[in-house]
């Protein structure tokens, strides 16, 4: 018969376990909630009463069932009040000792039909489970950070769990409302796995100042649509928590050095900033454990006009192109009130492209976000051309053409002989070095990246990308514009990838490694990145959208200009684009789109 679960053990009321304990109390179970001294117990009083305070002022919980909630746990010092629970959750800090020095414990204390479980996030589950005269109850239940909010728990079977522990652990799981995905024990998981080389790489970008903490951030909340950063989940997750799992990582996950702890984690962690627990980590927080940041040295000043940076002013944008991009260009630009010249390789093309850009607008019109009025004055603003020299008077040219440098080279070094002094040059390549076009003409200095989006109407960013030659009043001016075009801009060094695709395609080919490896499958995997996580699509979901021939190539950029071994594109990824399982705009990738 399945067991009851009337009354559950939670170890460490840290950042995890004061989350679980609630979890475990809003769902009718009552809770021994175990610290280590006084002192911290108190702490996970306060975050526990501190959560279902907030819930109750907004509204998501009654006051009658709070109180309720919060006579179900009986806190206290110490492992023996842990006697009568019919499970145990350990949330202690990330260490192998410390835990199975923990589970000794528990496997003495506890009566001996009880389950012991760790949330652990990259430590051995079987490791752990050693340490007791009873391995086959000793499983993993890994929830995820903010506990009571996220869907997901991952639960770890060993080889010698046993079956009926799972069955009644998976059945617990739906009962506190959560959604599991039951994998076997390896290092980080499923989720973990494919995040943390993402933000140990996103901390080294910030470590080489290659771009600023606001603009990475930034850069994956709006070019992903991602919850938060990078480096705001890191102090979410705590340093410490987040150096331990990474360490863990390396050792048992095949020394992979992108799960090397960069260098200034361990640095912050010796210092005391541990995140939004300390008050401090790569933000200031208002106090320990508030998730509302506030200003300090880094904080780039509001005030700050783009005049005083050197920005020039712009009136007329000249963009260089006939596909997606360039059209998705001048209509943004024609509609935040420039003067836009359109050149394109002939007036079919032209014709074509008018035509695509008034359907857009109109459907602004239909719905009801656009006045006729303006969609004419915006169509009114734009000069068809079929010649460069039309470019003559503009300010600023973006250039949309074809992805191949000798196009774009060819291109810069004819915008070089016509453009006026002055003018900003920018390509919107997502894969070239910007600095080579640069180095087309004979005005570097006037050349920078601007990044788009696609649909660029809709998608909010833009990565500005300054070469080694870029002038600070080029990048400034950039970013005014960017602004003017109701656009948020991050501004990043002239590397592969740039931010968000350097960042976002290693974990997407790591999805498929993932996969290649069985060890878990698409679905569950993308379950676990978007309840887990809060990602809005799944890896395998995203990659039929964006294409796997276009995500292969990207990533072998990548590999090529980093030779990172963990950057080598999947076999599989190039096994299926080999056979035309392209993604959705194939039929097939890795589901079959025809049948649905
Ligand atoms: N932070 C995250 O986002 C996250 C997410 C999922 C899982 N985890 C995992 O959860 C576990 C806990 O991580 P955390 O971030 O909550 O750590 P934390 O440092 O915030 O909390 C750990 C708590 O354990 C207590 N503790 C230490 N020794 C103890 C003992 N002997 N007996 C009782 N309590 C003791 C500490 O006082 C502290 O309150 C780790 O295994 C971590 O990998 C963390």
């Amino acid at each position: 018969m399945a067991r009851a679960f009337t009354s559950v053990g939670v170890v460490g009321l840290g950042t995890m376990g004061a989350g679980i304990v609630e979890v475990f109390a809003r769902n009718g179970v009552d809770v021994v909630a175990v610290e280590i001294s006084e002192a911290a117990l108190e702490r996970g009083r306060a975050t526990l009463t501190g959560s279902t305070d907030r819930a109750v002022a907004k509204g998501k919980l009654a006051e009658t069932d709070r109180d309720a909630l919060l006579s179900r746990v009986n806190f206290q010092v110490g492992l023996d009040a842990l006697h009568a629970v019919d499970l145990v959750i350990e949330a202690v800090p990330e260490h192998l000792d410390l835990k199975q020095r923990i589970f000794a414990e528990l496997d003495r204390v506890c009566k001996p039909e009880a389950i012991l479980a760790t949330n652990t996030s990259s430590l051995s589950v079987t490791e752990i489970s050693v340490a007791t005269t009873r391995p086959h109850q000793v499983i993993g239940i890994h929830f995820f950070n903010p506990a009571p909010v996220m869907k997901l728990v991952e639960v770890v079977r060993t080889v010698v769990t046993s079956a009926d522990v799972v069955a009644d652990v998976e059945a617990l799981c739906a009962r506190l409302g959560k959604v599991d995905v039951t994998i076997s024990d390896r290092a980080g998981f499923i989720a973990n796995a494919l995040l943390f080389g993402y933000l140990n790489h996103a901390v080294s970008m910030f470590e080489s100042r290659y771009a600023t903490r606001e603009d990475i951030d930034a850069a994956m909340k709006l070019g992903c649509g991602l919850p938060m950063g990078p480096l705001a989940l890191m102090d979410l997750i705590g340093l410490d928590t987040a150096y331990e799992i990474l360490d863990t990582m390396y050792r048992r996950g095949g020394r992979d050095r992108r799960h090397a702890p960069v260098p200034l984690i361990k640095q912050m962690v010796t210092a005391g900033l541990l995140g939004r627990k300390s008050g401090r980590g790569f933000y200031t927080y208002e106090r320990p454990g508030s998730p509302v940041v506030v200003p300090d040295e880094q904080t780039p000043a509001a005030s700050q006009s783009a005049l005083a940076d050197g920005a020039r002013g712009i009136a007329k944008v000249g963009v260089v192109g006939s596909g997606t991009m360039a059209t998705g260009i001048i209509e943004v630009f024609a509609k935040a009130g420039y003067e836009v010249v359109s050149v394109t390789r002939g007036v079919e093309k032209s014709a074509r492209v008018f035509e695509a850009v008034k359907t857009s607008l109109n459907k602004g019109v239909v719905r009801g976000k656009l006045g006729e009025a303006d969609r004419d004055a915006a169509l009114g603003r734009i000069n068809w051309s079929a010649t460069l020299e039309h470019l003559i008077d503009v300010d600023l040219v973006v250039e949309a053409v074809v992805e191949e440098l000798s196009v774009k080279k060819a291109l810069f070094a004819s915008l070089d002989e016509i453009c006026k002094p002055g003018v900003v040059l920018a390509t919107t390549t997502s894969s070239l070095p910007v600095i080579d076009v640069a180095m087309a003409t004979q005005r570097p200095a006037d050349v920078v990246g601007l990044h788009f989006f696609n649909p660029a109407p809709i998608m909010p960013l833009v990565e500005v990308v300054r070469t080694i030659r870029t002038a600070p009043e080029t990048t400034a001016t950039a970013r005014a514009v960017c602004a003017a075009i109701g656009k948020t801009a991050v501004v990043c060094g002239d590397r592969s990838g740039f931010i968000v695709n350097a960042l976002l395609f290693p974990y997407l080919n790591d999805a498929v490694k993932m996969l290649e490896a069985n060890y878990s499958t698409a679905d569950d995997i993308d379950h676990a990145m978007k309840l887990g996580c809060g990602y809005p699509m799944g890896p395998f979901e995203l990659l039929d959208v964006v294409g796997l021939d276009v995500s292969l190539a990207i990533q072998r950029e990548l590999y090529l200009e980093l030779r990172e071994p963990g950057f080598a594109p999947a076999p599989l990824l190039e096994h299926l684009v080999t056979a035309g399982y392209l993604g959705r705009k194939t039929g097939r990738g890795f589901r079959d789109h025809t049948r649905r």
